[in-house]
């Protein structure tokens, strides 16, 4: 059986479509279950819904208790019974409900190198520091902010003339090869993390 696989988005889905397309191959180890979104109207599920896959849309609305919001998350992932959740482009935080059910089996890819450039803004954030190498970082959830041991990570040259679109376009390509290949690694092999220290099988 594949590996059941729930991607929470919340924009363009580039990451998402890598792994559809992936999981159209039978050898991948695994298939995408569930979209979940955080904003209404998203081409990430658009792409989900022309995929054939099955999605919801749970916005955090203004001044809404945070903690409800988080304990409904995990309540609607888990009705699609994943062995994995892949945070792809997620612009939230998990919070503790979530990572009381899914800590150890949820991923999260960010557009820098970490320990460097944690949040919302890693491209913008490395281009204006001045660091001449970048790139993406997959790695397991945990509490913090981009923080979680890691999975895998790629490199990518900043070049003199980058914008931070032009940077986070090139970022973009290689974290998805680094995505599609990490979590079809894991789908078929698993993975065990020793304090920081992950290991893939
Ligand atoms: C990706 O580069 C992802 O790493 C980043 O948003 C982009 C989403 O692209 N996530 C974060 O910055 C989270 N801190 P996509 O919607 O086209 O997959």
């Amino acid at each position: 059986m594949p590996a059941r696989l729930v991607v929470l988005v919340s924009g363009t889905g580039t990451n998402l479509q890598a792994l559809l397309d992936a999981s159209t191959d039978p050898a991948y180890g695994a298939t995408v279950v569930a979209v979940g979104a955080d904003r209404v109207g998203t081409p990430a599920v658009r792409r989900a819904r022309e995929a054939g896959v099955p999605v919801f849309e749970l916005p955090l609305a203004q001044g809404a208790d945070r903690a409800e919001w988080d304990a409904e998350l995990a309540d609607r992932v888990s009705s699609f019974d994943p062995d994995l959740v892949v945070l792809a482009g997620f612009m939230k935080l998990t919070g503790p409900a979530f990572l009381a059910r899914f800590g150890g089996r949820t991923i999260n890819t960010h557009p820098a190198l970490s320990p460097s450039f944690p949040g919302m803004h890693g491209p913008q954030d490395a281009l204006a520091y001045g660091v001449k190498v970048t790139g993406a970082t997959l790695f397991v959830v945990d509490e913090g902010v981009d923080t979680g041991p890691i999975l895998a990570q790629t490199p990518v040259r900043v070049l003199d003339d980058d914008t931070s679109e032009s940077l986070h376009e090139r970022i973009k390509a290689a974290e998805q090869e680094m995505l599609v290949a990490t979590v079809g690694r894991i789908a078929r092999h698993g993975f065990t993390v020793n304090g920081r220290r992950v290991t893939i099988a």
